[in-house]
């Protein structure tokens, strides 16, 4: 088992720590994997807490050694070498490590002074063109107030070779006086206020798990800055926004297991990207917060309106749709893998006769989807399986050609991942949700329980099991399956796999 290991393997000096208690308190965590290398994370904070954000760190650079090794008990350590964790990245450490051998585990951890961290394991993707099997956890939304993180250490169970996290980490509220926990500080604004509030989360042993056991692939949505923002916007209008967007991207950069190329230059950051599987899968990771046009419909839940549908209403901006049409054209992976914050297919939310739908999520802009899914299907791309998280909300849906035609052939399958906590217990199916099924016959599924969604990948098919919790108000549930779909190669349809 990962987690407390006997102080031997390091080289530098063991002069006393400048720090006086543990400053690991924040975990490791890895990602970015590749076939020759990774990145490997973590943050000194002794007082994870502190209302400055710098987890009781003196204001001066301090000296992190780290080392990765082949086995869990680092006696044959491959690389190790020295980073020095500033203040002026909240003494996180990011080390891009490169020269690893590819479809490898690795182990990693850290060490300042007399202190080491727990160590933490991670994978590298697999050489050329291999169709080895993957298995990835995909998750979203853990507010840590409505619920215990069960979910993250069920997930961490799975060991599986790669997490896919689609946003809503972290939550910005003031603490609502109404959770199963509380948050520390205020609503987050301020540099200081978004440190201290991911020292929080990361505070928390579950969350500690899922990134110590395999490499993450994230993005963020929107409460990693605020509630619904959309470029230069934020929901209620606030002068001060670009100066709290700026603040809310550095500490997610500081927080995140993301390379150099990810750190923001003030309010912008390069969050979408693309990462590599072998010849088995292609990650298309996309930002549908930076560049998006704002919410059409005055941002109402259930409405429609002709702003929906304008061509210059975009969720991707026109840079990186270019960038993902592209990257369709120029695929030979056995899977393309969209991993992104909203849901992508047509949702038809008003019972009966009339129409609605969520204008924050690509229904809202429809002609930007619609040019991604021509794209797709003039593409060579041969598998293309969508990835969504937001909803608090297991969901899975076939993407027609046209939305909202059913006879309209099927171009992908979307995979919605509920919450890991946001919404609290919840229940297997809503009435809201029940009265609109019959509406929409491209959707197959649907649970409103929290937990997460394993998609296993071989060069035959996709299998995708919805992982969900009974309860989350108490800790320590059990995991259990709620579906499973099979995807075919060559065949964009989920097939249900009926229980035994
Ligand atoms: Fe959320």
């Amino acid at each position: 088992m990962l987690g407390a290991l006997p102080v031997v393997g390091f080289t530098g000096d063991r002069r006393l720590s400048p720090i006086r208690s543990d400053p690991f308190t924040l975990g490791v965590a890895s990602g970015e994997p590749s076939a020759d290398g990774a990145v490997i994370w973590t943050r000194l904070a002794p007082n994870p807490l502190a209302d400055d954000g710098f987890g009781g760190m003196p204001a001066r650079g301090v000296d992190v050694e780290w080392e990765v090794a082949r086995d869990e008990w680092f006696s044959h350590v491959e690389q190790r070498g020295m980073a020095t964790a500033i203040p002026e990245s909240a003494h996180s450490v990011h080390v891009e490590l490169t020269g690893l051998r590819p479809g490898a585990d690795y182990f990693y951890r850290f060490r300042t002074g007399t202190h080491v961290s727990p160590a933490g394991r991670t994978r590298t993707g697999p050489a050329g063109g291999s169709l080895a099997p993957m298995t990835m956890c995909v998750a979203s939304c853990s507010n840590y107030e409505q619920g215990w993180f069960t979910a993250y250490r069920r997930l961490a169970e799975e060991q599986p070779d790669l997490v896919v996290h689609l946003g809503d980490y972290q939550y910005e509220y003031a603490a609502s006086g109404k959770g199963v926990r509380a948050h520390v500080g205020p609503e987050t604004v301020t540099l200081a206020n978004y440190r201290q509030r991911y020292a929080q989360y990361k505070t928390d042993p579950d969350l500690q798990a899922a990134h110590a056991v395999a490499p993450w692939v994230a993005v963020f949505d929107d409460h990693e800055v605020a509630d619904n923002w959309a470029d230069d916007v934020a929901e209620e209008p606030d002068p001060a926004f670009l100066g709290r967007r700026a603040a809310a991207l550095r500490a997610y950069y500081e927080n995140m297991p993301l390379r150099r190329s990810a750190a923001p230059r003030g309010i912008d950051m390069q969050l979408y990207r693309r990462v590599q599987w072998g010849g088995l899968a292609t990650l298309h990771m996309l930002d549908t917060r930076q560049y998006r046009t704002d919410q059409p419909c005055a941002d109402g839940f259930g409405t429609d309106c002709a702003e929906r549908v304008l061509p210059s209403a975009t969720l991707t901006g026109a840079e990186q749709e270019r960038w993902l049409l592209n990257g369709f054209q120029q695929s030979r992976s056995r899977w393309d893998i969209l991993g992104q914050q909203v849901f992508f297919s047509q949702v038809e939310f008003t019972p009966g006769p009339g129409r609605g739908f969520n204008p924050d999520a690509w229904d809202g802009y429809a002609a930007n989807r619609d040019r991604i899914v021509h794209g797709l299907a003039h593409s060579s791309v041969r598998n293309a399986v969508v990835l969504t998280g937001d909803v608090h909300s297991h969901w899975a849906a076939e993407v027609h050609a046209r939305p909202g035609d059913p006879r309209s052939s099927v171009v992908a399958t979307e995979l919605v991942t509920t919450s890991i906590s946001s919404g609290g217990d919840g229940s297997d199916m809503r009435d809201d949700i029940a009265a609109v099924l019959p509406e929409n016959p491209h959707i197959r599924y649907f649970s409103g329980r929290r937990g997460y969604v394993r998609a296993r990948l071989t060069a035959d098919e996709m299998r995708a099991d919805f992982r969900v919790l009974p309860y989350v108000s108490r800790p320590g549930a059990e995991v259990q399956t709620g579906a499973s779909f099979v995807v075919p190669d060559r065949e964009p349809a989920l097939h249900s796999v009926v229980k035994v």
